[in-house]
């Protein structure tokens, strides 16, 4: 089966069909009727998903889950004190006993090879929940909030080719899936992280391929100064310092990452477009982005969030409904 465990396995042309596929159920389902689109309606009746999450989630699970019951499934939780994974039971053999009963797994790990094992041993397609490399779902959800804030009447693409993302954080798994899409969009992605928190070199092999391989390449670009990464930016995004796992790293992190807090006064200085919005795939610290952005009127961040449902909507349609055929 075809899986989904990150942006880097769609071609660009994939990437947005998803994204429109999404939008499209959105506009349908949100419509005064509320009418689930035919293609969707009982397309997972009588079938299970197994939800297999070694981590909390808020986001990921409603949306997920919500999006196996829009398709008449039903999604099956099984959190890592639920089942036998890890304390008597080896991925493997979990792999091959919940694909034998399921039409597929959704799967948040730890490290992403755990996610590529189940995938290699699994029967039915894995989509990737969150590991501590990519979010594919998260990105997907990404772009459908960057094309609604910017709309465009392009028939072929999202028409975002030309737009500007300013990540100032953490180099982390939201951002390595947000700018591998990038790439494959056309849209130009510049990345301040402090010093010794930088993208992995095997992840900028990656996130280079993308753009090597699209055929309107975003740029991309590195830096260590916030002011740096924001010159011109449409939409500064961030996540958390400290991610899911690095509970123990936390007091040298904030440490490390002082000025890095998005604010309006850091926009201004570092000269952001003047229309520029703000987004963030959530849980939110305080200290990543001030309240005034975080609450304010070009924060986007509940529309983005809402955005995860349509996501995986769209993603659990063509991985699973489909059959990895993304039409
Ligand atoms: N953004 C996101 O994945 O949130 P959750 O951890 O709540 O799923
Ligand atoms: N980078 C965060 C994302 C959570 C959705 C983490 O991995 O914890």
């Amino acid at each position: 089966p075809r899986h989904l465990l990150s942006i880097a396995d769609l071609a660009p042309a994939e990437l947005t069909t998803l994204v429109r596929n999404a939008h499209r159920h959105k506009t349908a389902i949100k419509a005064a009727t509320g009418e689930v689109p035919h293609a969707l309606r009982g397309a997972l009746a009588g079938k299970t998903v197994a939800m297999m999450f070694s981590k909390r989630s808020t986001r990921t699970r409603v949306s997920t889950e919500g999006a196996i019951a829009t398709m008449g499934g039903s999604p099956m939780f099984l959190g890592k004190d639920d089942i036998q994974l890890g304390v008597n039971e080896s991925l493997y053999d979990t792999a091959l006993v919940l694909s034998s009963m399921t039409a597929a797994i959704v799967a948040r790990v730890g490290p992403h090879a755990d996610v590529a094992d189940l995938a290699k041993h699994s029967s039915v397609p894995v989509i990737n929940a969150l590991s501590d490399l990519y979010h594919p779902l998260q990105t997907i959800a990404d772009f459908l909030t960057v094309a609604e804030t910017h709309p465009s009447t392009s028939a072929t693409s999202l028409g975002l080719e030309g737009l500007k993302i300013a990540w100032i954080g953490d180099a982390n798994n939201v951002l390595y899936d947000l700018a591998i899409g990038a790439m494959k969009l056309g849209v130009d992605i510049s990345v301040a992280t402090p010093s010794g928190y930088e993208i992995p070199k095997h992840i900028k092999t990656v996130i280079e391929h993308a753009a090597s391989t699209s055929p309107r390449a975003g740029k991309f670009i590195e830096t260590r100064v916030p002011e740096d990464a924001i010159k011109n930016a449409d939409i500064l995004v961030t996540d958390t310092w400290v991610s899911m796992g690095q509970e123990q790293e936390t007091a040298k992190r904030l440490k490390a990452f002082e000025g890095f807090q998005i604010t309006a006064e850091l926009a201004k200085r570092g000269g952001a477009k003047d229309s520029w919005s703000f987004m963030h795939c959530l849980p939110r610290h305080p200290e990543e982005v001030n309240d005034d952005v975080f609450y304010g009127p070009r924060s986007v961040v509940f529309r983005e969030a809402e955005n995860r449902l349509w996501a995986a909507i769209s993603a659990i349609e063509a991985f699973v409904v489909n059959k990895g055929k993304i039409q």
